[in-house]
């Protein structure tokens, strides 16, 4: 608006007519799209006027030198069941800077070793072929195909009994564990939870409103039942890891299993198996899984694909034990966030239908037995004084024990500072575990770096003990 000031009364149409020699059409035109886009406000019966503020201004993002003043955290509703935090926010959340993978981050797999060639070929085949019919809206449960397919991967390869219809994707395991929670453990239910144990389902079933009841976890066959069922007899819900109890290791045997599922059906409780990383079993007999066992319907079984292909895929699904309990899961599902998206699922329903899966799982299965041989040669070659857990026939990680008198904790961040991750066993525990140690993951990591890393770890912690 050159040469008029905000707030100044417009001339009235006709003088732009005669200034401008134009038609008054044209001029009344113009100031209706002025006054549309802000710039004029019309007052009625006193005539047109430049806006007191203009919209260029506001149009303009200046760099904030600082953050606005008001304080939007104490919006958040402290009211609500997500406070206090069930844990530190760096235990669950990743900053967006793309770091490196560091020796010994734990549970990642191997990024260099993942088919991404067959991976970009299945994607370009699904997008050069790509039915329309796929943009709309589909099914919450998850691509029907997709399901089908890990519903023939866990009954050939884990026992779990069940159909296609039995199963949900969702968006990651701990996006099942947050449903999982919701919709069946009641507000301030009692929920046994291994200690240590994983704080990723401590987390999404205190959120959902329950009150976790940490039960120790005996060496090397997983939860204490004996003083589960003594000191929380009323629990709704139990949270598990029996393949491979997470993250101490050891799995639980067949006896317990029956024993746990006697009461969870006597008790009228829920059991989530978390499948996690069953499929890195090294040596020994893999234990079917829990759900295949049950046969009053209390297993919810959750597997995920963030350990065999990557974590960023986030897909992993929930096995419920009836179609009619599948449905309520599916239900809520679409209401949280419609469904899974779908070219990821299709690429996976390719990649699983090829053979790609299985392959890629035999070679990695390999490939991380022999880091993890290295990672224990390492070990007992520069650090021969410390003790670690010999419940090594599965997994992605060993845990290492500290003497008594070391707080893991501060170990921990020693070794960070000389660029080594090794996350302390306190961070994974709850009350019943006092033992110091450290979880150093092989998986992600060539023979070379494991032996480069050990030798730095060593240095450290030799130095202390
Ligand atoms: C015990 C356990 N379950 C599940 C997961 C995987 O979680 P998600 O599927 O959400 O990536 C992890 C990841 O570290 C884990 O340690």
């Amino acid at each position: 608006m050159a040469g008029y000031k905000a707030g100044e009364r417009m001339p009235a149409s006709r003088v732009f007519c005669e200034e401008l020699g134009i038609s008054r059409n044209i001029v009344l035109l113009a100031f209706e799209q002025l006054a549309l886009e802000g710039y004029l406000v019309g007052r009625t019966g006193s005539g047109t006027f430049v806006a007191n503020t203009l919209p260029d201004a506001l149009l303009l993002t200046k760099k904030l030198k600082k953050e606005p003043k008001s304080d939007n955290a104490s919006y958040i509703n402290t009211e609500a069941d997500v406070y206090p935090l069930p844990l530190p926010a760096e235990l669950i959340q990743r900053n967006s800077a793309r770091e490196t993978v560091i020796p010994f981050q734990n549970a990642i797999p191997s990024f260099e070793d993942f088919p991404f060639a067959v991976w970009s070929k299945i994607a370009n085949k699904v997008l050069r072929y790509f039915n329309l019919s796929h943009l709309g809206y589909d099914d919450a449960a998850g691509y029907l195909p997709l399901r089908e397919a890990i519903a023939n991967y866990l009954r050939v390869h884990r026992a779990v009994n069940c159909t296609a219809e039995q199963i949900i994707i969702v968006n990651g395991s701990q996006q099942g564990l947050n449903i999982t929670g919701q919709l069946l453990l009641p507000r301030g239910a009692e929920f046994w939870l291994e200690d240590p144990g994983y704080h990723g389902a401590r987390a999404a079933l205190v959120n959902a409103g329950g009150k976790c009841c940490p039960i120790p976890v005996t060496t090397p066959d997983g939860l204490d039942l004996d003083y589960a069922k003594k000191h929380y007899p009323n629990a709704r819900m139990a949270y598990l890891t029996p393949s491979h109890q997470y993250p101490v290791g050891g799995t639980m045997p067949a006896c317990k299993r029956l024993e746990l599922l006697a009461w969870a059906n006597q008790n009228h409780m829920w059991l989530i198996e978390d499948d996690y990383d069953s499929e890195f079993r090294y040596t020994g007999k893999l234990l079917a899984s829990l759900q295949g066992m049950d046969k009053g319907g209390r297993v919810i079984y959750l597997g995920t694909f963030s350990k065999v292909l990557f974590p960023a895929l986030r897909i992993a699904y929930l096995v419920l034990p009836t179609v009619a309990l599948a449905n309520h899961f599916r239900y809520h599902k679409a209401m949280l966030d419609r469904q899974h998206p779908i070219l990821e699922q299709l690429i996976l329903t390719e990649f699983i239908q090829e053979g790609h899966f299985t392959r890629h799982l035999r070679r990695m299965r390999i490939l991380y037995k022999k880091r993890q041989d290295t990672l224990l040669a390492c070990l007992r070659q520069y650090a021969p004084q410390l003790a670690y857990s010999d419940m090594n026939e599965s997994g992605m990680h060993i845990l290492v024990w500290l003497p008594e008198h070391l707080s893991d904790k501060a170990v921990s961040e020693l070794l960070r500072q000389e660029g080594i991750i090794a996350p302390p066993l306190s961070d994974y525990t709850l009350t019943n575990f006092k033992k110091p140690g450290l979880l150093l993951g092989y998986s992600a990591f060539t023979e070379a770096q494991i032996t480069q890393g050990i030798e730095k770890f060593a240095r450290v912690v030799n130095g202390l003990i």
